[in-house]
């Protein structure tokens, strides 16, 4: 068995519009009241008032970390406008997780935007970086104390977002589309046609990135780096060549955009071909997750090893799991995770924590329907009920090792 580090991270992720509610200043909130075929997120998990409990639950079952979010609209309702009351929120936040002997890891910008910040232009504007600044600048304000800060969660995501939200204003796509819900979502077949590259909706994200990076350094103390999802993507010999142009635009800008952080945050759930013609879609198998994709346990030991040889960084596992209602599947997804990640440490790939998505069944991105908590939740009474693969976790962490 690998050698964890006894500063190892075990723990989950959440992200603040998923399990918060009513987080009714962002542009998410106003997106669901429009688009058809979309579920409103509402009160979500009403984790904004019952943080401590979902806290309380992680740390009794034996992990040491958590991954949440700050979210921007609640920060900066207005342009400029900043709320030291919603500030406090997560100051306290940061102490209740420190209370608990948890490790937070604190992420900046996790898909929602503030609904003025979309209205000027969103990451198009050229308003942006500035924008993103301001409110990081402020953030800092209450962040002492926490060693691990993600400054934009997937770039990559938010990239196709932007691009599928572009597509939808153009006339190219009419309808809604889930940005994490494969089957009902065009993303690859737009990703392949769409003559606009990829690189050009990296770029937003790089800039705000690298402008805020020695920000939080310098204010706060932290290790900075981003959370990129990774596509564990593969071809066969004589398609490598489209396999390094779909990494580079999907994956690689970004990790190498990262080589001046601390540390690389990575997201794996599945693997993917590519052929001649670019990514292919999950073909329908009965093994295949509630989001449509294919059951890869193995993506996250490739993620890691792409990411560490691509940066040079330590990695911090920061999602990784599956959607299923069968909560002994994701005992038997995350064992067989676990492995491919003892293996990269075995091999020398510098990991340092495991973080799983996601603490309680959430709202995913339109979706209430795919579940990918270690706690299910009930949406009228809003009680936790812990499933087993949550003590599973914690009996893992307690045994191989963590922090001292
Ligand atoms: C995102 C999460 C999402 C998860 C599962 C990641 O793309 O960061 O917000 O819920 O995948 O689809």
């Amino acid at each position: 068995m690998a050698a964890y580090p006894h500063t190892f991270l075990w723990g989950a992720s959440t992200s603040p519009h998923q399990i918060e509610g009513n987080n009714i200043n962002s542009d998410w909130w106003a997106r669901e009241g429009l688009m058809p075929g979309m579920e409103p997120s509402g009160d979500a998990d009403d984790s904004y008032h019952r943080y401590r409990e979902d806290m309380q639950l992680l740390a009794d079952a034996g992990l040491n970390a958590y991954r949440f979010g700050i979210e921007w609209a609640r920060i900066e309702p207005r342009p400029g406008e900043f709320s030291n009351a919603e500030l406090a929120h997560y100051r306290r936040m940061i102490d209740t997780a420190l209370e608990l002997g948890l490790k937070p890891v604190v992420t900046l910008h996790h898909f929602s935007n503030p609904r003025w910040f979309a209205e000027e232009g969103g990451w198009l504007s050229p308003a942006a970086t500035d924008r993103f600044i301001a409110y990081v600048t402020r953030a800092t304000e209450v962040l002492h104390g926490v060693e691990w800060v993600i400054t934009i969660n997937e770039p990559n995501m938010m990239a196709m977002m932007v691009m599928l939200q572009e597509s939808m204003r153009n006339g190219q796509l009419s309808q809604w589309q889930s940005p994490t819900v494969e089957g009902e979502s065009d993303r690859d077949r737009i990703a392949a046609s769409l003559p606009v590259p990829t690189a050009e909706f990296a770029a937003p994200f790089i800039d705000a990135h690298h402008a805020v990076r020695d920000i939080i350094r310098q204010r706060a103390g932290a290790q900075v780096g981003w959370s990129i999802a990774n596509g564990a993507f593969y071809s066969t010999p004589e398609n490598s060549t489209k396999l390094a142009e779909v990494r580079f635009l999907w994956e690689d800008i970004y990790l190498e955009a990262s080589s001046d952080d601390d540390f690389v945050g990575v997201q794996a759930y599945s693997a993917q071909e590519v052929d001649a013609n670019g990514l292919v879609p999950h073909p329908e198998h009965p093994e295949n997750t509630a989001v449509g994709s294919a059951y890869r346990p193995d993506a996250l030991g490739t993620a890691l090893r792409h990411s560490a040889e691509v940066t040079g960084l330590p990695t911090l596992v920061t999602e990784n799991s599956i959607a299923t209602t069968d909560d002994a599947r994701r005992i038997e997804y995350t064992t067989a995770a676990l492995e491919g990640l003892e293996a990269a440490i075995a091999d020398g790939v510098d990991v340092r924590g495991y973080l799983h998505w996601s603490l309680l069944d959430n709202y995913e991105w339109g979706h209430w329907g795919p579940t990918f908590g270690l706690i299910a939740v009930d949406r009228t009474t809003f009680v936790r009920t812990p499933k087993p693969s949550l003590h599973w976790l914690g009996k893992v962490a307690q045994s191989r090792g963590q922090n001292a």
